[in-house]
């Protein structure tokens, strides 16, 4: 089924996120991504590059959990919608644990037999 390898792909790439694992998220990403998150500052952001600065960072310390609550994933042809809430579990400099949360949305498209991440959209909730 297409939408559950969409759901796997999604969750790999949420987990290179966490792990600063910057060879698989390049991987599944087109070199034009574009993307609106909070880092952007309100600005489209395109291409990989703006991206690489926080992998570039290394992986934030401590376990990390990525959870991708209530996806829905909506299939158009060579075109999908992936969207959900991420949940992120992790330690605040106490040691107490923390969830963060934020409302995605991301954009595959079948290119030459792959899916590849075009776009996404991110906010805080
Ligand atoms: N900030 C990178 C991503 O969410 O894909």
């Amino acid at each position: 089924m297409p939408e559950d390898e969409l759901l796997e792909l999604t969750q790999q790439l949420l987990e290179s996120i966490a792990t600063g694992d910057w060879e698989t998220y390049q991987e599944l990403c087109d070199p034009s991504l574009t993307a609106f998150e909070p880092e952007g500052r309100g600005h489209l952001i395109q291409g990989l590059e703006f991206h690489r600065f926080y992998f570039d960072l290394g992986a934030a310390e401590g376990p990390r959990v990525t959870t991708m609550a209530s996806p829905k994933v909506r299939l158009m042809g060579d075109v999908a919608v992936v969207s959900y809430v991420r949940l992120v579990q992790s330690l605040n400099d106490a040691g107490a644990p923390v969830t963060s949360h934020y409302e995605e949305t991301r954009v595959w498209q079948m290119q030459q037999a792959r899916w590849q991440h075009v776009h996404f959209h991110r906010s805080p909730c």
